[in-house]
């Protein structure tokens, strides 16, 4: 089997044949990951670059490891600390590292579309590790995977999509795949952080009562607000939204039923989730990034495999 594509950019152009793909695979590597050797030779002879321009934990550092645990070649970059600060354009960065005979680029950037002109300029396979507040489909595949741990499945899977769903590329990549997975889908935040055309260019449902969503769910995906991503007042302040929207245990013991919580990270304790509900037994926010490193694994093997 082989994914239609040469590219992981984003999840919105991939078959539901893909995804599914995709999470087998992961499933496979999970169980390498159980073992006590927890490495293959299958990335031996590909070289692999990391390229950060803009700051992450979780993605950074469990690309890094899933190509390590294929054994392949990797080296890291960062925009600070690199010629870019010099004026470098992307391309040429790129066009310099690749002239290396490197195979394969991971990179995150903070403008929407940066790995999608990348893709049109350079020959190597690349994977989105998140652009802008476009896609991050690596999340989005990891969150799937984390949810068809709990659940056996994703068909007809209510999931609750919480807080700043304007900057978030997270929501925007879970959106694409929960809906080709069969997956309902409610998205909630107040009305400033909830694009108007949501309904409309989405296949989901519009809900600005926290509680009603969260009576509706079987999974609360609770995303971070992007203060960083934000250039005008939005909501009142922190502490607003906090008690607003803000999931706290009284909020979740209020509720006739268990839900699941999820968040990518990082978190904003005490802003979007308090840390007894982030660190309770209802949350699954280490095991997202637990099989981060599978799910990566197994992006890295396709696309480095497209025969296969
Ligand atoms: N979820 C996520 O992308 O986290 P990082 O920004 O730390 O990579």
């Amino acid at each position: 089997m082989a994914l239609s594509t040469r590219h992981l950019l984003g999840i919105k152009d991939l078959a539901p044949s893909d995804i599914s793909l995709l999470l087998d695979t992961a499933k496979q590597f999970k169980e390498v990951l159980n073992r006590p050797v927890k490495k293959v030779p299958s990335l031996r002879d590909i070289t692999i670059v990391n390229l950060f321009y803009e700051n992450s934990t979780r993605t950074r550092i469990s690309f890094e490891l899933a190509q390590k645990r294929l054994s392949a070649d990797v080296i890291n970059f960062s925009a600070s600390g690199s010629s870019v600060s010099k004026g470098e354009t992307l391309l040429d960065t790129v066009n310099n590292i690749l002239s290396m005979k490197v195979d394969m680029v991971v990179m995150r950037h903070s403008a929407s579309g940066a790995p999608h002109f990348l893709a049109k300029h350079i020959p190597a396979a690349i994977i989105n590790a998140g652009d802008g507040i476009n896609e991050h489909p690596t999340q989005a595949l990891l969150d799937a995977y984390s949810m068809q741990e709990v659940f056996g499945g994703l068909k007809g899977l209510r999931v609750a999509i919480i807080g700043d769903i304007m900057h978030s590329r997270v929501a925007q990549s879970n959106i694409y795949l929960l809906s080709k997975m069969g997956a309902e889908i409610v998205v909630c935040g107040p009305p400033t952080l909830i694009p108007k055309y949501m309904e409309a260019a989405f296949p989901v449902r519009v809900e600005y009562n926290i509680d009603k969503a969260l009576q509706w769910c079987d999974v609360a995906n609770v995303l971070r607000i992007q203060l960083e991503r934000q250039n005008q007042v939005l909501f009142s302040s922190l502490r607003e939204y906090s008690l607003v929207y803000g999931i706290n245990r009284e909020r979740l013991d209020r509720l006739n039923r268990r839900i699941t919580i999820m968040h990518p990270g990082p978190i904003n304790r005490g802003v979007e989730l308090d840390s007894d509900v982030a660190d309770g037994d209802q949350s699954i926010i280490l095991q997202q990034v637990e099989n981060g490193v599978a799910v990566r694994m197994a992006a890295l093997y396709l696309l480095s495999n497209p025969s296969s």
